[in-house]
């Protein structure tokens, strides 16, 4: 029989545990979490690249002692991709062993679609007998094909998989679903009326702030501050792609890695490619725009000290 994990009794305590696996969420995010856990129903989670859509469900996975089994959704994923699949070669194999050794063609019919034969994928893992039950990640949901959304549909309305040749799988509990899209096309309202949704945006100065503290400790006080200050300007701009929290801690381990203590023109224009990843925005910012940017976080730390 499976378990539940304690699960968080607040919002406050959902907060804290998802800090102390080192995932920082406002308090918007930490009640949606919390919500989901508490009525069991899947978290669905739209927004800006790198912004922690799907840390969130690595995270969960660690506070709570579960799996997570993860489904990476792409163009022309279907079921026997996603939730299971004969395996054919065995299949073919049973069938020639029996027949050497004279068996029945019925009995030998009737021994192939068995679980042996059975190749479980992720849905049907997840909704498979667990001691704690796992956190179904279901990432990218939005370059998945529209009929593959419908299937998705079936599996979360009741956590069952029918196999027609087989019998009807059904989760003892269900499991934590987290959804991600990025919302390069629209999800049926259908699909997110099962769902607690929740928009992850950029997330503020102090929250990004407080994030590298965590993923880049070894950053000085000082230049975790200025860095975060430049991103956060750099999100003002019209760019092509601006950048997420990814490409923030990756500059703060770039500027370590150089020995960089505080931020000057000639370093940041070096390392922009770990920010902006696009030619036509490295040419926009680089030069005259990041000195400018670089200007009024100086002006303003000088302002407030
Ligand atoms: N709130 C947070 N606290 C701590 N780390 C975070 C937080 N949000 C994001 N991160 C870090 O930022 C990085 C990017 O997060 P993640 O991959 O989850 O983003 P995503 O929204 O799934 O992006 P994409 O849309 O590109 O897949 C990860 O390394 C993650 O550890
Ligand atoms: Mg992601």
């Amino acid at each position: 029989m499976s378990a539940r994990p304690r699960l968080p009794a607040s919002i406050e305590e959902t907060r804290e545990r998802l800090l102390h696996e080192s995932y920082v969420a406002d308090r918007p995010l930490a009640t949606a979490v919390f919500l989901a856990l508490k009525l069991e129903r899947p978290l669905f989670l739209e927004g800006q690249p790198g912004t922690g859509k799907t840390e969130i469900a690595k995270v969960l996975a660690q506070a709570l002692g579960a799996e997570l089994i993860r489904l990476q959704c792409y163009e022309g994923l279907d079921v026997n991709l996603a939730a299971y699949e004969w395996n054919y070669a065995r299949q073919m194999l049973e069938i020639r062993l029996g027949e050497a050794s004279h068996e029945s063609r019925e009995h030998i019919a009737a021994s192939l679609f068995s679980e042996r034969f059975l190749i479980a994928r992720p849905l049907l893992r997840a909704l498979q007998p667990h001691a704690v039950p796992p956190v179904l990640l279901i990432d990218e949901l939005d370059r998945a094909d529209e009929p593959f959304e419908a299937y998705l549909l079936e599996v979360l309305s009741d956590f069952q998989i029918t196999i027609p040749e087989l019998t009807t799988v059904r989760a003892p509990r269900p499991p934590i679903v987290v959804i991600t899209s990025n919302r390069t096309r629209e999800i049926h309202d259908a699909v997110k009326r099962h769902c607690i949704y929740h928009w992850v945006d950029y997330p503020d100065a102090a929250r990004e702030l407080e994030i590298i503290q965590r993923k880049v400790p070894q950053a000085r006080q000082a230049l975790a501050r200025e860095l975060v200050a430049f991103v956060q300007g750099l999100r003002t701009l019209e760019l092509y792609k601006l950048p997420g929290l990814s490409e923030t801690i990756e500059w703060g381990r770039a500027l370590l890695a150089l020995d960089c203590m505080s931020l000057d023109p000639q370093t940041v224009d070096d390392t922009l490619g770990v920010l902006l990843k696009y030619q036509d925005d490295l040419v926009r910012v680089r030069g005259s725009e990041a000195a400018r940017l670089l200007e009024s976080i100086t002006a303003g730390t000088a302002k407030a000290s």
